[in-house]
């Protein structure tokens, strides 16, 4: 994991076997049959570092020898997809972190305007008493990340991590004003954002790719 001096929120991931998948997904010839396994994968492999710090409380187990010294998470976590295209990363995460809960907020970008439109949202009713992981695989303006997380800290969290694939800078600067506490991860920081908001070089339209809506 490495901090970018100029975006203090940011923690890129540079491992090898996510450089390798990266390149996998950013193929246009991929098929959205493996766009959606490597972007589980790489998911699953980001949430391994992303949740270093996570919160343990210490207790003893009992092994068929002797007891010992133990720890365990100190309250649930919760993973939040932002709709549709964080939908593909959940499962990864998930088979990391089988006990975590699932809350979803619908959030569609509107093409002509860029700005966010929240469509859904269903949450564990007690998601403020424990970390929360936000996931998308674009970080692009950075409106829908940052309407996701303002949501949730409305809805009283404390603990917000945020996980995607491709960031561009313009979007980590948004997420840095709007919510300068929340750690933005991602696999990639990419160079710009295109006339139609697209991230360059970025991979296309990541829920397309995802669903095969292209
Ligand atoms: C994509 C992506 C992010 C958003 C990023 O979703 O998955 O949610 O765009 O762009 P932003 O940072 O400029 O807000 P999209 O709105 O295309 O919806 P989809 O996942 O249903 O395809
Ligand atoms: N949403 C995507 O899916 N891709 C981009 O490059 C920008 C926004």
């Amino acid at each position: 994991m490495r901090s970018i001096p100029d975006h203090p929120n940011l923690r890129t991931h540079e491992h090898p076997l996510i450089a390798h998948k990266m390149r996998i997904l950013r193929d246009v010839d991929t098929s959205p049959q493996t766009f959606r396994r490597v972007l589980g994968e790489i998911a699953g492999l980001m949430t391994y570092e992303a949740l270093r710090d996570l919160p343990t409380t210490t207790c003893t187990v009992k092994t068929p020898i002797a007891e010992c010294p133990a720890v365990r998470l100190a309250a649930p976590i919760t993973i939040v997809p932002i709709l549709r295209a964080g939908l593909g990363m959940t499962d990864g995460i998930l088979d990391l972190v089988p006990e975590a809960r699932v809350g979803h907020i619908g959030v569609q970008r509107d093409e002509d305007t860029k700005r966010p439109v929240e469509y859904y949202e269903k949450l564990p009713p007690d998601i403020s008493d424990g970390p929360v992981l936000v996931v998308d695989p674009m970080l692009a303006t950075g409106g829908s990340g940052a309407h996701a997380v303002g949501y949730l800290k409305e809805r009283g969290c404390r603990q917000i991590r945020f996980l995607c694939l491709v960031a561009a800078p313009e979007g980590v600067q948004h997420m840095s004003e709007s919510h300068p506490e929340v750690p933005v991860h991602a696999a990639v920081l990419d160079e710009r954002l295109d006339e139609r908001a697209y991230i360059v070089p970025g991979l296309g339209d990541a829920g397309d790719r995802t669903f095969g809506t292209l």
